[in-house]
């Protein structure tokens, strides 16, 4: 019978178009091709004249579930392609509002780092480079802390291989820059210092420090006094008072620690300042005769003087932060707070 090999023939293919039809156009094309007024089925049934009689129950039978089969594939076919629209409109709700972007900034003690920088960019010093993997020699020896001096003790650091070490202190750049350049110098360094302190909320084994100093025939004391509190007015506020108490630096003679007035309670005493109305700032002094001689530098021509100071420190009394170890811990909590 012709029109039973047609009718499963029309299956076979129709069957094939649906389940391979990737869209509701598709689906839409198949419904037309084969269930449509033209269509592949419909003129099957319109060929049902020239079917023998006694077979036309049978085939008008296979012809109806045919299309009851096309149409159900059909429609459940179209109801995926509809919940998959539904589910990437709801995902795309142009009402919904945007994604915010969080964009990043500088690290507080970088910026610390930065401003202190420009204050002395400002006054003609010149900032510089220098390394963190550095000899006994740039670290010690050069800067007068003899091997076996107690003063070493202080400056005490970790040793890598090969003899080298991690710096304790940002002095070493004053060696690097003096036996690379002649006076007149003015030179500003900051960086990363390594001592194997016990961590606890004013220690970290890692920290900034910042170094400066001035190198030429003829600097005095006054300078260092003038250099320093033109920074400490600019950084910490016109009112600000300073105090230089003597210490001992193999690398300077004479040498002070330098204290500001508590900017916070202005020097009447607070929690910040240990109810002292002073806070220490930095180690500074006249460079050391005895450093020029490692440097080649003549001491009877030349004089300079040198001030280091703690970033951490700096930032810490600036924002008001109580625990150096929030620098390091990556808390975003924290850093977007600055
Ligand atoms: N390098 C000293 C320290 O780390 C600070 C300092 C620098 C002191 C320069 C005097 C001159 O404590």
């Amino acid at each position: 019978m012709k029109l039973l090999e047609k009718l499963k023939g029309i299956e076979k293919a129709a069957i094939k178009e649906i389940i391979d039809g990737g869209s509701l156009d598709e689906m839409e094309k198949a419904r037309v091709k084969y269930l449509g007024r033209k269509g592949a089925l419909t003129s099957a049934i319109k060929n049902m004249k020239h079917v023998a009689k006694k077979d036309k129950p049978r085939v008008g039978k296979l012809i109806n579930e045919l299309k009851q089969k096309m149409t159900a594939l059909i429609e459940e076919k179209e109801r995926g392609f509809r919940e998959q629209e539904q589910v990437l409109f709801e995902n795309n709700d142009a009402t919904l509002p945007g994604i915010k972007r969080e964009v990043g900034h500088k690290h507080p003690l970088i910026k610390t780092m930065e401003d202190i920088i420009d204050i002395f960019v400002r006054m003609g010093f010149k900032s510089v480079d220098s390394p963190e993997v550095e000899t006994d020699f740039y670290n010690f020896e050069a800067l007068n802390i003899p091997k076996n001096h107690p003063s070493k003790e202080t400056f005490h650091t970790f040793y890598v291989e090969g003899g080298k070490l991690l710096r304790s202190q940002t002095s070493t750049a004053q060696i690097r820059i003096m036996e690379k350049y002649k006076p007149p110098l003015q030179v500003i360094h900051a960086g990363k210092v390594y001592r194997p302190d016990a961590v606890d909320a004013s220690h970290s084994f890692m920290f900034y420090q910042i170094e400066g100093f001035m190198v030429d025939e003829g600097i005095v004391f006054s300078d260092l006094k003038g250099v320093l509190e033109k920074f400490a007015k600019e950084y910490f506020g016109q009112d600000v008072k300073m105090r230089f108490r003597p210490h001992y630096f193999p690398f300077t003679e004479p040498s002070a620690e330098v204290d500001i007035s508590c900017f916070i309670c202005e020097g009447k005493g607070c929690r910040v300042c240990s109810y002292k109305g002073w806070l220490e700032i930095l180690g500074a002094g006249m460079v050391n005769p005895r450093v020029f001689e490692f440097v080649k530098y003549d001491p009877s021509k030349y004089t300079g003087f040198a001030f280091g100071m703690g970033i951490d420190r700096i930032s810490m009394l600036k924002h008001g932060i109580d625990d150096i170890r929030l620098f390091y811990e990556n808390d975003v909590r924290f850093l977007k707070q600055f």
